[in-house]
C-alpha cells in the first residue's frame, strides 16, 4: 500500500483541521503542509499555527519552500511536525548538515528536496543522513501543474542509490500526481505520493484517495 500525503495548498488555513480529519477518515495517514516564504518561491503561505488542531495520529509532513529554513524548522518543530523537509537550493552544505542534526536532536525526521532542474548530485552529501527525499515533479510554488516527464528517471536513480548504499530515506514525490502519474511514480520507486488538486476540494476525494492508496 502506498502512503498518500494530501496537500492542502488550495484551502484556507481555517479549513485545515476539518479537511485533514476527513482525509484521515478516508485513509490518508499523512498530511502535507506547503510552507512558502515569498522569497524562495513567489507565494507566501502560513506559519506553524497551521499545525494546530490537526488529527493527532496523522503524520505531519512539512515542506519548507523557504530561504533560511532553520527558524521555520524550529517553529514547526514546536507545533509537532513529524517530518520537516527543506530545499537543497536554500542551504550551504554546512547549513544542511547542521539542520539535519538539529532536527534529529529534536526527534524530528529530516527530509531534503530539490527543484526539477537541480541535478540529483546536489543531494549526494546528505543521502546517508536524511529520512526522506522529496522529488519535486513540478516547479515548486503552486498546485495544479502537470507532472514533469523527467521525474520517473529521477525517482528511479534515488531508488537505485538507496538500494546500493543501504540508505534509509523514503522517496516522496510532489507535483501533478493523479491516478496515472501516481502509478508511474510508484513503478519508478516512489513510496509516498503528495497529492493536491487531484484530491482536495473534489467531491469524490475519498474514492480518488482509495485509488491512489491501492493502485
Ligand atoms: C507545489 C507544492 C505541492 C503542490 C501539489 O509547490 O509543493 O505540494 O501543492 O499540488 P498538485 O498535486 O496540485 O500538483
Ligand atoms: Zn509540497
Amino acid at each position: 500500500m502506498m502512503i498518500v500525503s494530501p496537500s492542502l495548498l488550495g484551502l484556507p488555513v481555517a479549513e485545515f483541521p476539518s479537511m485533514s480529519q476527513k482525509l484521515f477518515e478516508a485513509g490518508a495517514s499523512w498530511i502535507h503542509l506547503d510552507v512558502m516564504d515569498g522569497v524562495f518561491v513567489p507565494r507566501l503561505t502560513f506559519g506553524s499555527e497551521a499545525l494546530e488542531n490537526l488529527p493527532k495520529d496523522m503524520v505531519k509532513d512539512v515542506h519548507l519552500m523557504v530561504e533560511h529554513p532553520l527558524p521555520f524548522a524550529a517553529s514547526f518543530l514546536k507545533k509537532g511536525a513529524d517530518y520537516i523537509t527543506f530545499h537543497v537550493e536554500a542551504v550551504s552544505e554546512e547549513e544542511g548538515h547542521a539542520l539535519i542534526a538539529y532536527l534529529h536532536e529534536h526527534s524530528c525526521k529530516a527530509g531534503i528536496s530539490l527543484r526539477p532542474m537541480t541535478p540529483l548530485s546536489a543531494l549526494a552529501p546528505f543521502l546517508n543522513e536524511v529520512d526522506l527525499v522529496l522529488v519535486m515533479s513540478v516547479e515548486p510554488g503552486k498546485g495544479g501543474q502537470p507532472f514533469l516527464p523527467q521525474s520517473p528517471q529521477r525517482i528511479q536513480e534515488l531508488a537505485e542509490y538507496k538500494k546500493e548504499h543501504h540508505a534509509s530515506y523514503l522517496i516522496e514525490v510532489d507535483g501533478g500526481i493523479n491516478n496515472e502519474t501516481g502509478r508511474i511514480a510508484k513503478d519508478a520507486g516512489a513510496e509516498v505520493l503528495v497529492c493536491g488538486s487531484y484530491l482536495v476540494g473534489k467531491e469524490d476525494y475519498a474514492e480518488r484517495l482509495k485509488g491512489l492508496l491501492n493502485d
